[in-house]
């Protein structure tokens, strides 16, 4: 499968078959992780997790004990750079037929995080369980999609514009960036909020965060920046596809903007 199939079948998985996955599926995972650049260069570091031996719980996942988490220092950027880099690792996981759901909330963090060896400054955004997805869905997952839409994505016209804030793209316009900003589109979010904006000027996508209300923690760590780096992840994933080079930028390009909505980063296409 190449990305942009991967992006159209990924769902979140929350009830496994009960198998443990192969360890070498799992280290080869790890490798993968090991290796992908962040836009920023930040370092993440990566672990397999095993919830029995170690003790972790995450009361919306059945039927698998096996988890990966990623660590990093705590700084600008942190957000963007983890969300661009799980979300690599997360298809990548689907590539090989293992099932994911991106956890930030619905686990024993502090369990986890000691599992992690955080460190201070260090911060564990989010893991997901990895394994065969079982045949049928736990009640349980069935109604926590009904409960945040997890099916449907905002249309195409409301998360992407052209030339400014005030003229929408819709899909027959977008011409070169119309199956990258699909990609986009069709991404994961926190409670599916898809908190992604973009506005296309000539060859440059400008990346904005329509900020939800309560998404930012008192330290100020901003989940939804996450969904924003998973957003430019899919872009970046779709326009390599199709054989273009991409460059991060960021270059804020002042356009007027809604109040809720701030800059976050800008691709340049080649
Ligand atoms: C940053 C982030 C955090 C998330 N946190 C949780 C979580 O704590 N618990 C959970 O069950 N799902 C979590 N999700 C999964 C979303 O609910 C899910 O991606 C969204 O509803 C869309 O459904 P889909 O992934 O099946 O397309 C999270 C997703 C993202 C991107």
């Amino acid at each position: 499968m190449n990305t942009t199939e991967l992006i159209r079948s990924r769902r979140s998985v929350r009830s496994f078959d009960g198998a443990a996955p192969d360890k070498e599926l799992l280290d080869d995972i790890l490798r993968y992780a090991a290796s992908v650049e962040t836009p920023d260069s930040l370092p993440i570091e990566w672990r397999v997790l095993d919830a029995k031996a170690q003790k972790l719980s995450c009361p919306v996942i059945t039927g698998t004990d096996s988890y990966i988490a990623g660590k990093l220092r705590r700084e600008m950027h942190a957000e963007e750079a983890f969300g661009f880099a799980f979300e690599r690792v997360v298809l990548y996981a689907v590539s090989k037929g293992l099932g994911t759901t991106w956890i930030a909330g619905t686990l024993d963090r502090p369990a986890f995080e000691r599992a992690m060896e955080l460190g201070e400054g260090e911060v564990m955004p989010c893991v997901s369980p990895l394994g065969r997805p079982a045949a049928k869905m736990s009640l349980r997952e069935s109604m926590m999609r009904k409960g945040v839409k997890a099916d449907s994505r905002l249309p195409f016209e409301e998360l992407f514009f052209c030339g400014g804030f005030d003229t929408p793209l819709t899909p027959d316009k977008a011409g070169d960036v119309k199956e990258a900003l699909e990609m986009v589109r069709l991404a994961p979010s926190a409670v599916n909020k898809q908190p992604w904006r973009a506005v296309v000027c000539g060859d440059t996508v400008h990346f904005y965060e329509k900020q939800g209300k309560g998404f930012v923690a008192a330290n100020g760590w901003d989940i939804q920046k996450v969904d924003v780096g998973i957003a430019l992840c899919h872009f970046v994933c779709a326009m390599e596809e199709r054989g273009r080079k991409t460059v991060f930028t960021l270059a804020d390009p002042s356009l007027p903007h809604p109040a809720d909505t701030v800059y976050i980063a800008s691709i340049q296409i080649g």
